[in-house]
């Protein structure tokens, strides 16, 4: 496999986009990443959509975006893995470009959430509907039985959870794309109205409409294109069983645990050589979980360490989720894994403005699909 890198991004504002469709999102997007990394023509495309269908009533988004791009005949594809469908888009690119087969690439992620469709129902598609959704289940609910488990095991407060809603508030707060540029108190997270016990609003992600896409390209390309490129060191993905009842341990996510590994094998890193990391918090849960299972801290002390302020920006220790995560900066399904991996790209090239983390090398994107089916990593490193 050859060197693959990034050498552009763009993404609309995530939120209630309600004056513009899927399609113009995805082009103003699409249409950012290119100017930006400065290229006339790109090889081939992947979608990242995770139910568009229920969400707007448009499939075939690889044929509709390569279309209003104005870029066919090139290969488009759209690409499902539910909430992970845009780390999954990511995936496909690169190893596109890693095979040879391609020299420039776009990889996007979209979703319209906001357009009058029943999302808790849309979203619960991506869970297992004979043993889930027909007995009520949510995703809400879902990660309620983890957070709850975890309260259990570990002795996890709720104080703990409202801790990581504040951090990617006041993170969220600093990026102008972000759908909540405000900050909140734990107190107003413990208090914000129960969703499914322990879990609060303040504790969701939200129902957001927005798209992302970044140009991967070869080194080669980047060279000719004399462009600041950053380097794609590792990508991973693997799968866990559907429904939660089947797992060994509900605490830890096995899809997160083995990619991770794959991950830092590929790189040849470890977890304290990572310099900052966005994680897939749908839920402040899966914040604690998913800070624990990639090896950033012990099992069960998660909670302990977004309490402590560890997984803060100025505490440098493992700044988490410096966009704002899923929790502030919205979370558009289709489109988070694509954002998660444009916060890297701005924070290795030192343009992250008030999110900077200094002197930022190594960035992570764990981007999650369901309550944690499938999970896609990625590792880059700034050249
Ligand atoms: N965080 C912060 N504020 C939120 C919010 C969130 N997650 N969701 C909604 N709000 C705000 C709205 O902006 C609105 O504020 P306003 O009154 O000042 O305008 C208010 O709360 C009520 O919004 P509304 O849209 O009526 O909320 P809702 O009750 O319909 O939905 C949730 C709230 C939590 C149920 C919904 O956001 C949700 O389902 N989130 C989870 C999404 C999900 O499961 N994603 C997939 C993960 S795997």
């Amino acid at each position: 496999m050859r060197d693959v890198v990034v050498i552009g991004a763009g993404m609309t504002k995530f939120g209630e986009l309600w004056e513009k469709s899927i399609k113009d999102i995805f082009v103003e997007a699409a249409l950012k990443a290119i100017d930006d990394a400065g290229v006339d023509h790109i090889d081939s495309m992947y979608v990242g959509a995770m139910s568009s269908g229920l969400f707007v009533g448009q499939e075939h988004l690889g044929a509709v975006m390569a279309d209003y791009l104005g870029v066919t005949p090139i290969p488009a594809t759209r690409v499902e893995s539910a909430c992970a469908s845009g780390g999954a888009s990511f995936r496909q690119a690169y190893l596109e470009v890693a095979s040879g087969a391609s020299e420039i690439v776009l990889a996007g992620g979209v979703e319209k959430m906001t357009d009058g469709a029943d999302v808790t129902e849309a979203l619960a598609t991506a869970a297992d509907q004979e043993y889930e959704v027909y007995q009520g289940i949510t995703f809400p609910g879902l990660y309620a039985m983890i957070a709850r488990a975890h309260m259990e095991r570990y002795g996890t407060t709720r104080e703990q959870l409202a801790a990581v809603a504040v951090k990617n508030h006041r993170n969220g707060a600093k990026n102008p794309n972000a759908q909540f540029r405000s900050e909140v108190t734990a107190e107003q997270v413990m208090k914000s109205t129960m969703v499914a016990d322990p879990l609060r609003l303040l504790d969701c992600s939200p129902v957001s409409d927005g798209a992302a896409a970044v140009i991967v390209a070869s080194m080669e390309v980047a060279k000719k294109l004399k462009k600041n490129p950053i380097r794609v060191i590792a990508s991973s993905q693997a799968s866990d069983t559907i429904a939660l009842h089947s797992r060994r341990d509900i605490t830890t996510l096995d899809s997160v645990v083995r990619a991770a590994q794959k991950a830092y094998k590929l790189a040849d890193k470890k977890p304290s050589d990572i310099n900052l990391v966005e994680v897939h918090d749908c839920f402040t849960i899966a914040e604690i979980t998913a800070t624990e299972d990639l090896g950033f801290f012990e099992k069960g002390t998660g909670g302990e360490a977004a309490e402590k302020g560890w997984t803060s920006i100025e505490c440098k220790r493992i700044p988490v989720n410096t966009s704002g995560g899923l929790k502030s900066k919205g979370h558009p399904v289709g489109a988070t894994g694509v954002a998660q991996i444009i916060e890297l790209y701005e924070q290795l090239n030192g343009k992250a403005g008030a999110r900077q983390v200094e002197g930022a090398r190594i960035g992570m994107a764990q981007n999650m699909g369901g309550s944690g089916a499938s999970c896609v990593i990625h590792i880059l490193e700034a050249i």
